[in-house]
């Protein structure tokens, strides 16, 4: 197995150790005021929209993980399995691999075979030459593109990136593919800074990817003979990141650390046009099965529809929920509201 395969396999394998389901994160600081007379019925339609054009059944969807391993593909075909009959958007993991081990390409295809009318994302990173990010778009028939930013996983690795001048290439990526794009983070949290700065550029789909859940520096931390352990805690939390990505656009996506409905839920209320879940169901994928895994994502599917209904709401596109935050989250609001 080459070196890149290697640590996807390592990544799949570390996510799980560190993965706990019990764990408080930012979606707790978060509050919903709950009407006594919501005057609403339950009703799972109401959780049906579309995402560039096409239709999905839900606002939630399978955040990026894998691909360009054995073990990914097999990861990869059940999420697509999964993906397809649930009718969820799906974003597959990282394809620059296959700038440099076009073999691995099948890891990949297979969440696209499983799924051929979906929602589909591909996924790179901000170095991938942009004429291979157009060709891998082709390739993998997605219909959309994530370009992640990861440097505080990079400096984390011990064999992670050191230049991080990306806005030109980003640009380069922009001009070269003709899907839309979505810039995200990978659990250490989109600032407000970065993303005027992306919109500056043109960008203007944006996943906050917000510590709470999977953190990368502490897994490329594991993988490290000398640690940095101050890496852990520099990720700014999810709540934190939607609430100040709020106000500068309503391409929003909230991830981060979603471990059920309810967080789904609030992901909404705090301005998320869709909610991205990673580990917690790669987790549960890997405890069960695939179908256990699309029973589970019904699951969640009836528990939103019912909390749309506790909450009072019947628009799934303007979910108006009066929100109010434990003093932790108040205050770091606060502090950096006006940044
Ligand atoms: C095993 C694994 C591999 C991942 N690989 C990628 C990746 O290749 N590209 C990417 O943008 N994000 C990747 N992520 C990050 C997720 O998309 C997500 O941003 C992050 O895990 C936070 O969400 P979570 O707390 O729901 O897991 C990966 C996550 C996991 C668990």
């Amino acid at each position: 197995m080459s070196q890149r395969s290697t640590r996807k396999e390592e990544h799949l394998a570390l996510t799980q150790m560190f993965f706990n389901a019990e764990k408080s994160n930012s979606f707790d600081q978060v509050h919903l005021l709950r009407p006594a007379l919501p005057e609403t019925a339950v009703d799972r339609s109401l959780l049906q929209t579309n995402w560039f054009g096409k239709p999905l059944s839900a606002p939630f969807f399978i955040n990026a993980m894998t691909g360009g391993s054995e073990k990914s593909k097999q990861v990869n075909k059940a999420l697509g399995y999964v993906a397809g009959k649930a009718k969820l958007a799906m974003a597959l993991g990282s394809a620059s691999i296959l700038t440099k081990e076009a073999d691995q390409l099948d890891s990949f295809y297979v969440a696209r075979a499983e799924n051929p009318d979906g929602l589909l994302f591909a996924n790179v990173n901000p170095l991938t030459p942009a004429d291979s990010v157009k060709e891998i778009v082709k390739e993998l028939a997605a219909d959309a593109l994530q370009i992640h930013l990861n440097v505080a996983q990079e400096i984390a690795m011990p064999e992670g990136d050191r230049d991080f001048r990306w806005l030109e290439r980003l640009k380069e990526i922009r001009d070269a593919v003709d899907v839309p794009i979505v810039i995200k983070e990978v659990g250490s949290g989109l600032d407000p800074i970065s993303i005027r700065q992306l919109q500056a550029a043109g960008f203007d789909w944006f996943d906050i990817g917000g510590a709470g859940g999977t953190n990368f520096s502490q897994i490329e931390n594991s993988r490290r003979s000398s640690q940095l352990p101050y890496l852990n805690d520099l990720g700014l939390s999810t709540a934190l990141a939607a609430l100040l990505a709020r106000p500068l656009t309503d391409k929003l996506i909230v991830s981060g650390g979603v471990r059920n409905a309810l967080d789904v839920f609030k992901g909404l209320a705090l301005g998320g046009k869709f909610v991205g879940v990673a580990n917690c169901f790669l987790h549960f994928l890997l405890q069960h099965d695939q179908e256990a895994l699309y029973l589970e994502v019904e699951s969640w599917k009836d528990q939103l529809a019912g909390l749309l209904a506790l909450y009072g709401q019947t628009d799934l596109e303007h979910v108006q929920v009066p929100v109010y935050f434990d003093s932790e989250l108040k205050n770091y609001y606060e502090q950096l509201k006006q940044l």
